[in-house]
């Protein structure tokens, strides 16, 4: 165990100050390789076959005149494939979705189910092959309808309780002066991240490596050996750039399946998937139906608060959108109930996508603080000073930095907000009618164990090696500043190796705690190498190697509400005639802690930012009740917000640490989407008058 002193005491020259991406330059000139680019001899390439019904069995599957078309070498399916185990504890403690186990069984559970890999020595004539693949199905009724009444409801737990209760919520919501009760809705929403999902599979000399793009070479390696009962030490995986992940990028069935068709052919296999499959095997977010019901006394103080969260998951693995767990942090009252219930329908299964919970749940609970505002008269901004609680609603902890209304004062005041008419649907500029929202922000901050190595080089270079996963964020920057300032050297003398199993043990780029917990690991072992090397000691040709381990200095944080937060500003222009809306500009001002890079920081909440532009504006998957499955899976038929869609958007800071945390991270990757959409709507109704409870909010529904 390696003693965790803290880099505040080093030398801060890096640290804090904007630099490029390290990797940068190889990006834009191409120079960097993706998963499915890297080029491996006697390559073959395996294409999904998917199914067409949304629930039932297969009845037959007709390989034959597939398999005697020019190049096909193999067709993979339950008939013939590998036995894989699903019985076992994953990363974090949850169960693997038994959607990346493909080939088990004849059961088809969604529409885009994964029934076949034709592999061919081309991935034209994989493709080619894979779609005249006839498979004939025994179809039977499907149900993809959440409706919040939907019988087959039922709490779940997921990675926090699925209820909490305290104090007597119909006495309070009695004796309040003003009360809102209402109900929103968000639409199911994909990742869509610019790489598609790719994965190359091939054994090595007894050892299973799999090229890769993903959020943690540790979780994939770890589902892999557990799936495939192998030894840990014997599956490699490596990841170098990733083309953005946002919850999508674990263990899925393009990876199963390509290990599946090495092991058989004891060649590379690559699987690819294309932006369609994508919206059947990458996961997304549930679509919710929340109810949320505010008392508050006439000065605006919440007397009662209840936030509960309908969402649905697959028939196959159960999985919630926490939607719900944002009002255990947020706001209190004397009475406080939440709740996050799930049901079963034929979809594929949801999972983690940027700010899994918190996203949909802050769209809810802050457009309805805005209701509460209008209704109490009272400022929405002073609303919400006058609600911010000085320890955790339902854990009773303490924050270990909260500076919410310091976030929304300084917001305010650089946005404007003091000179705000509250009187909604007043303001005009020719034929749009203009208003102005806001809503907070919070996500959790976590920091969880990581390994890391340094090695100080005889030349006066440094090499940090750790399995962190920049999946687009700059993480390998951040961490080259971290250990620069931990050494107390320039970057320029580091160099930063991330994206292979073979590193050790790390957290994955997730949950917004990737750069914390790496960052922890990187500047333990760099100090402590920088210690060894004021001994004096001369440094051997091999170099010396110092390596951290954070388990323990993790395991002995102190309770506390840990959160980055922060409050969001959106002006909108809607147009009467046609019912486009338009935001005109935004500002996020966020207390998440110290800032390792403030150029990738900034890019980091812009995008959650603009991504909250495209949640409020656009984005919605929408399915089609006879088939199941999804009309207009792609880019064309998806909308996600592009340059056009989005005006001036401002993203800064305000100073905040953890003061537990030697490094004094929080946490960027989440916060920035939370409360945008809340902002953009609020906005919309004070341009209007007319409230939207139900995203996206599209022209047909805003005329
Ligand atoms: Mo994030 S939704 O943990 O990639």
């Amino acid at each position: 165990m390696t003693s965790v002193t803290t880099v505040t005491h080093a030398q801060t020259r890096s640290v804090g100050t904007a630099h490029t991406r390290v990797e940068g330059r190889d990006k834009v000139t191409g120079a960097a390789r993706y998963a499915g680019e890297i080029p491996f001899a006697d390559l073959a390439h395996g294409w999904l076959v998917l199914s067409t019904v949304a629930r039932g069995r297969i009845r037959a599957i007709d390989s034959d005149p597939v398999l005697a078309m020019p190049g096909v070498l193999a067709v993979l399916d339950h008939r013939n494939a590998l036995r894989v185990n699903t019985d076992y504890t994953g990363l974090m403690g949850m169960k693997p979705d038994p959607t990346c186990a493909v080939f088990q069984h004849d059961r088809v559970p969604h529409l885009g189910w994964p029934v076949a890999l034709v592999v061919a020595e081309t991935s034209e004539q994989a493709r080619e092959a894979a779609e005249k693949l006839v498979v004939t199905y025994e179809q039977e009724p499907h149900d993809i309808d959440l409706t919040a009444d939907h019988p087959g409801a039922y709490p779940v737990d997921g990675h926090m309780p699925a209820v909490t209760e305290k104090g007597d919520l119909d006495a309070e919501l009695a004796a309040s002066s003003v009360v809102v009760d209402a109900e929103y809705r968000t639409p199911e929403e994909h990742h869509n991240p610019m790489e598609p999902h790719a994965a190359t599979a091939h054994w090595d000399g007894g050892r299973l490596e799999v090229v890769d793009s993903n959020q943690g070479a540790t979780w994939v390696i770890g589902e892999l050996a557990n799936l495939f009962s192998l030894d840990p030490a014997s599956v490699r995986v490596r990841s170098e750039h990733v083309g953005g992940g946002f919850g999508s990028k674990g263990v899925r069935a393009h990876q199963v399946a390509a290990v599946m068709a090495a092991t058989v052919l004891q060649r590379p296999v690559r699987v690819v998937l294309t932006r369609r499959q994508m919206f059947s095997l990458a996961g997304y977010r549930s679509p919710t139906i929340q109810r949320v019901r505010l008392g508050a006394d006439a000065e605006g103080r919440l007397r009662a608060l209840e936030h509960s969260s309908l969402s649905l998951t697959s028939t196959v693995h159960e999985f919630v959108e926490p939607s719900a767990g944002v009002a255990r942090v947020m706001y209190d009252a004397d009475a406080h109930h939440t709740a996050n219930r799930v049901v079963r329908l034929d979809v594929p299964t949801p999972t983690f996508m940027r700010g899994p919970g918190e996203a949909p749940g802050s769209f809810a609970l802050e457009a309805a603080l805005d209701e509460l505002a209008e209704k109490c008269g009272i400022d929405p901004v002073e609303l919400r000073l006058r609600n911010d609680p000085e320890r955790g609603p339902v854990s009773g902890l303490p924050f270990a930095g909260r500076n919410v209304a310091a976030c929304f004062r300084e917001g305010a005041r650089r946005f404007g907000w003091a000179d705000r008419d509250p009187r909604p649907g007043l303001r005009r500029d020719g034929r749009w009618l203009l208003g102005t929202g806001t809503a907070a922000a919070s996500f959790p901050a976590g920091a969880a164990p990581s390994t890391a190595t340094v090695t100080a080089h005889p030349d006066g270079g440094f090499t940090v090696r750790i399995a962190a996963a920049d999946i687009g964020t700059g993480a390998r920057t951040a961490l080259t500043l971290v250990a620069a300032d931990a050494l107390g050297v320039p970057p320029e003398r580091v160099r930063v190796r991330i994206g292979d199993s073979d590193f050790g043990p790390a957290m994955i780029a997730g949950g917004s705690m990737g750069t914390r917990s790496w960052s922890w690991a990187v500047a333990a072992a760099a100090e402590e190498l920088r210690d060894r090397l004021g001994l004096g000691a001369g440094i051997p040709p091999e170099g010396i190697t110092v390596r951290s381990d954070t388990t323990e200095a993790i395991g002995s944080l102190a309770p506390a509400e840990r959160h980055s937060f922060g409050a969001q500003f959106a002006e909108v222009a809607v147009d009467v005639t046609t019912g486009e809306v338009r935001v005109r500009r935004m500002l996020g001002i966020f207390a998440a802690g110290r800032i390792v890079n403030p150029l990738t920081a900034r890019g980091q909440l812009l995008g959650g930012m603009i991504w909250g532009i495209s949640m409020a504006l656009h984005e919605e998957a929408v399915r089609d009740r006879a088939s199941g499955g999804h009309v207009g899976a792609d880019l064309a038929g998806y909308h996600v917000a592009t340059h056009a869609d989005v005006p001036h958007i401002e993203a800064d800071w305000i100073d905040d640490t953890d003061p537990d945390d030697p490094v004094g991270i929080k946490g960027i990757g989440e916060v920035g989407i939370v409360g945008a959409a809340a902002a953009v709507a609020n906005a919309v109704w004070h341009a209007t008058g007319v409230r939207h409870r139900a995203l996206p909010i599209r022209p047909d529904r805003v005329l």
